[in-house]
């Protein structure tokens, strides 16, 4: 039997992961790439539907697929890519632009999130067809399930609804794929508001955990971070937030349960949690960031494990193109 097939994309939008894109998505994309067939992609055709510079971009996109094999994504196992070097994306996407309702679209409460912070009407209508692409980097690779944050269920049953529009108005193409939505638990807050999730374009400096960051500088925003009143290790995330979100990141690094830490801490106070907490942040941020650097100092070769996925990844999207194509009345170039 073929391994089922898993497909998620990471957008290149920062300098470094930080722990919430670390343990939410790449750290289980490793652990999936042992049972299932896995694509992972680069999304830099995402990154565009905000204005970028291409400096940036290109930086960010040599960053996040260096980081992703740094983590552990194996290039002989996985197929890790960049979406816009494998064309059939941009193809997809406007066949299945062509397929959604206007109405259906507008729906996104992602794009009413991202828009609201220019204005609706300065938003680019690439931030509008934004889950139209993602639903084409899906269905072209016939993805069985799709390993994405409870954020992304909405953009999932898009997924599942253009898809299934598709086979029913052209005949059988598509896989419908599965969310998969990745463990609850490992959801990380911000550290100096830990009620709010961690995220590059909500948190403060001091609030976010980056994967490359230096050691000096993480110890001082864990030993910083928000902690609640009391003295004592608990977890309670209505009255301890702070103390729970930084449990739950201990717990998930270190592989230990959440009551076996607070029994590990009983009458011992913050500060030597925080510091425990620091340590496993170093021991895991540590190496991925130094093999991180590795792959950034020989670009060439990169470059190359890049083309490898991206021929990879094509090879299968090539072949689900043929088939749209005919389907949905193109003429065959001869
Ligand atoms: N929208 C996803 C996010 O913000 C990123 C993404 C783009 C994606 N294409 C995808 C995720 C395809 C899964 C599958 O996290």
């Amino acid at each position: 039997m073929a391994r089922p097939r898993v497909l998620s994309g990471i957008q290149p939008t920062a300098d470094s992961f930080h722990l919430g894109n670390y343990l939410g998505a790449v750290r289980q994309w490793v652990t999936l790439q042992e049972t299932h067939d896995a694509f992972y992609c680069v999304v830099d055709l995402h990154a565009i539907t905000v204005p970028t510079e291409p400096a940036a971009l290109r930086r960010r996109s040599r960053v996040a697929a260096a980081q992703l094999f740094a983590a552990g994504l194996d290039a002989e196992r996985s197929t890790v890519f960049v979406q816009s070097h494998v064309r059939e994306h941009t193809e997809l996407a406007w066949i299945l632009i062509c397929l959604t309702g206007m109405g259906e679209a507008g729906r996104m409460t992602q794009f009413k999130d991202k828009s609201a912070k220019f204005g609706e009407s300065a938003a680019s209508v690439g931030l509008f067809t934004y889950p139209i692409l993602q639903a084409a980097d899906i269905l072209l690779y016939q993805a069985n399930a799709v390993p994405v944050g409870a954020d992304q269920k909405q953009h999932l049953e898009l997924t599942r609804d253009l898809g299934q529009r598709f086979n029913h108005r052209f005949g059988d193409t598509f896989t419908l794929p599965e969310p998969y939505i990745l463990k609850e638990v490992e959801k990380i807050t911000d550290l100096q508001d830990p009620t709010a999730k961690m995220s590059k374009s909500s948190s403060s400096p001091a609030g976010i955990l980056d994967v490359l960051e230096q050691p000096g500088p993480l110890r001082k925003k864990i030993m910083r971070a928000v902690t609640d009143t009391g003295t004592e290790v608990l977890f309670d995330e209505e009255n301890k937030p702070g103390i729970s979100n930084l449990l739950r990141i201990q717990s998930a690094l270190t592989a230990t349960p959440i009551p076996e830490l607070v029994a590990r801490y009983e009458g011992q106070g913050y500060g030597t949690f925080k510091k425990d907490v620091a340590e496993a942040v170093l021991e895991t941020f540590a190496p991925i960031r130094e093999r991180t650097e590795k792959l950034l100092s020989d670009e060439k070769e990169l470059d190359r494990l890049l083309a490898v996925g991206a021929e990879r990844a094509a090879t299968v999207a090539r072949q689900t193109m043929a088939a749209v194509r005919d389907r949905v009345g193109f003429l065959p170039t001869l």
